[in-house]
């Protein structure tokens, strides 16, 4: 069974060319679409189409391994979108079993996941899924919490759309509550008040060029990268190339402003909020 981080995965050639291309700009947050788990189990002739998401997962594995070795501090990956839902019976109750699986796997192996130092954040609409499934969650969140070498962003339960929908209910919730004064709602409270920041770069596979309502308000000024490769199959090599693209393409650093005193505050309440949402899930 594969460990969330795939320790061995890198020769001393691919270290050597990952050092070439962290001589250049490496970009500080990537987000993937990870597109073609089925299409991949089809081309395998596997008859369960679950198989290309648990192959899809080993492929996350050795993706977060590269991304430690490349320095970059954030990741966020679209693992299961509310649209998802509709898929067949089968099929998202093998994802949940998935989800499940790992997840607990995860929290078996905690003393090696803050070792590597992954804050583990999943965004999304968590009330949608299994109460199981919120549980062991927020249990990962919570455990967590303190590790800064990575983040690691899952959308599950996720639609950009949704996000979007979710922080402006917060916003008016906080005019509403009197914590937040209507004129204080700017473009940068809306980033946010999102579940996810914005991403450098952002690679979807298995050549379809759509975002799919994956992080909509945060792509504004994104590189897009997108490769005929089914995610399976995805290589470091692929990845190397996105990241030499985004050399090629990236925009000037965005100086970032500082929030006014009460938006700041409010924002703490917020995050504040969240963690104690996520404790009492888990009933502590
Ligand atoms: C899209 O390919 C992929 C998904 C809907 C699921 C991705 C999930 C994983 C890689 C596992 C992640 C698990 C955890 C616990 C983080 P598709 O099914 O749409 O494939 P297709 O485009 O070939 O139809």
């Amino acid at each position: 069974m594969t460990s969330w981080i795939k320790e061995n995965c890198v020769s001393f050639f691919q270290l050597f060319c990952i050092k070439v291309v962290k001589t250049g700009r490496v970009p500080q947050h990537i987000a993937f679409i990870m597109d073609g788990n089925r299409r991949f189990a089809k081309k395998h002739k596997h008859a369960e189409t679950v198989v290309g998401h648990h192959k899809g997962f080993d492929k996350l594995s050795e993706t977060l391994k590269w991304c430690l070795d490349l320095g970059i501090p954030e990741v966020t990956v679209y693992a299961f979108s509310i649209e998802n839902f509709k898929r067949q019976e089968d099929e998202v109750n093998g994802i949940m079993d998935l989800a499940r699986d790992k997840f607990q796997r995860l929290l078996n192996e905690i003393d090696s996941i803050n070792e590597w130092g992954v804050k583990i954040h999943v965004a999304g609409r968590l009330s949608l899924l299994p109460e199981d499934v919120q549980q062991l969650i927020s249990k990962v969140m919570l455990a967590t919490r303190y590790n800064n070498k990575m983040q690691l962003n899952i959308a599950y339960a996720y639609t950009g759309r949704d996000e979007i929908s979710r922080a402006a209910s917060c916003l008016i919730d906080g005019v509403q509550n009197n914590e937040l004064p209507a004129d204080a709602i700017d473009e940068d409270m809306i980033s946010q008040t999102l579940d996810i920041g914005e991403p450098e770069l952002l690679i979807r596979t298995s050549g379809e060029v759509r975002l799919s309502d994956f992080m909509l308000w945060q792509v504004s000024h994104t590189v897009l990268y997108f490769s005929d490769v089914l995610w399976p199959e995805f290589t470091i090599w692929n990845l190397l190339g996105a990241i030499i693209h985004f050399q090629r393409h990236a925009p000037p650093s965005q100086p970032i402003k500082d929030n006014t005193e009460v938006q700041q505050e409010f924002l703490d309440k917020l995050e504040r909020r969240r963690w104690k949402d996520l404790e009492s899930i888990v009933g502590c």
